[in-house]
């Protein structure tokens, strides 16, 4: 049986971390490319001369020529300018959005049978955009998103009970935009509701709420927290950690239930749009989408989150992409 490949568009921030992660867990044979001459050459020459200290042994090219991504199983698609400070997630739009559609024909020249997982952003637009470009069926086009939203939200949590980030399961919905929705409800560490332990910290089920409301607009504005340290650039660390756990759901056939931005057909009440969901994610792709029960509160966020997408949406096509 040969081995999978990976194919990594943009080896820029994200693209290098994401070359070194596939290796150290000798994912696949991994292709890194980028249009910058001699750049995805070195980041690969320079981590797989790691190799013997590390112990991985995959096939790791960089190249700035498309044939090389031919046949590949997995796209993991960075290409794209990354936001700068004070630069909204939708300014990037039209820029990104012609790299996305030069990038998806590409993709579906030389590696038509793949999976792809879109991180470039606006994410909700630039996933919409590739399957469109493509015409690759629904299941095989997703983009990354919730996985990061939901690991920083556990994080904030973890950080405030003073427990271990393993044991709490958070998940946030929606666009990967400012009107996500972090589920509180739902947010427990091994079961135990967090609003529950929140209540007993503080003693006071208003201050609960209010230290509750403050880690979901910590989540909320994480990118830009970030962002606006780093001064040049966007986070990228953890976005390639997500984008690692959803790549590996889908290699390993693992049947992951991990936040998507999958695209919906009657879904939360949503048709023809992608949106961050929870989803199964295995050999196939998007292999089902679970609907959770939502209150009030929640239904009318998603709603709100879901406007906003359509609204991105709709300024791309505007722009007439
Ligand atoms: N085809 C392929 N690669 C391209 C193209 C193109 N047409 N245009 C630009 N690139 C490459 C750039 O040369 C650069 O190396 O995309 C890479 C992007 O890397 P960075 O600028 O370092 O951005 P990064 O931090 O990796 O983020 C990439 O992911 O999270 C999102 O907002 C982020 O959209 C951004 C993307």
């Amino acid at each position: 049986m040969s081995r999978k490949k990976i194919a990594l568009i943009g080896g820029g921030q994200i693209g290098g971390v994401l070359s070194q992660l596939i290796a150290l867990r000798e994912l696949g044979d991994c292709v890194l490319f980028d249009i910058v001459e001699d750049l995805p050459q070195g980041k690969t020459l320079d981590i797989a001369e790691a190799s013997r200290i590390d112990g991985f042994d995959i096939k790791l090219e960089g190249t700035n020529s498309y044939e090389q991504i031919h046949g590949a199983d997995l796209i993991i698609v960075t290409a794209g300018l990354p936001r700068k400070p004070g630069m909204s997630r939708d300014d990037l739009l039209s820029t990104n959005a012609n790299i996305i559609k030069q990038v998806a024909e590409a993709v579906k020249k030389y590696a038509p049978d793949s999976i792809v997982i879109v991180v470039s952003n606006p994410l909700d637009a630039m996933v919409t955009l590739f399957q469109k470009v493509s015409g690759f069926p629904h299941n095989r086009v997703l983009g990354q998103a919730g996985v990061l939203d939901s690991s920083r939200f556990s994080t904030f949590i973890a950080w405030e009970l003073g427990v271990s980030v393993k044991d709490v399961n958070a998940m946030v919905l929606g666009g990967h935009g400012d009107t996500m929705v972090p589920l509180t409800r739902y947010a427990n560490i091994n079961g135990i509701p967090v609003m529950e332990l929140l209540e007993r910290k503080y003693n006071d089920a208003a201050k609960a709420n209010e230290v509750m409301n403050a880690m979901v607009e910590r989540t909320k504005m994480a990118g830009g927290e970030v962002v606006k340290l780093l001064k040049t650039g966007s986070a990228f660390y953890s976005p390639a950690s997500a984008s690692i756990a959803m790549a590996e759901a889908i290699l390993k056939d693992e049947k992951r239930v991990l936040p998507t931005c999958a695209y919906l057909q009657n879904e939360y009440g949503v048709n023809g749009y992608y949106v961050g969901v929870p989803a199964i994610l295995g050999a196939k792709g998007v292999e089902k989408i679970i609907e959770i029960t939502l209150n009030n509160d929640e239904s009318t966020a998603l709603g709100k989150s879901i406007s906003a997408v359509k609204g991105l949406v709709e300024d791309m096509e505007r722009l007439g992409f």
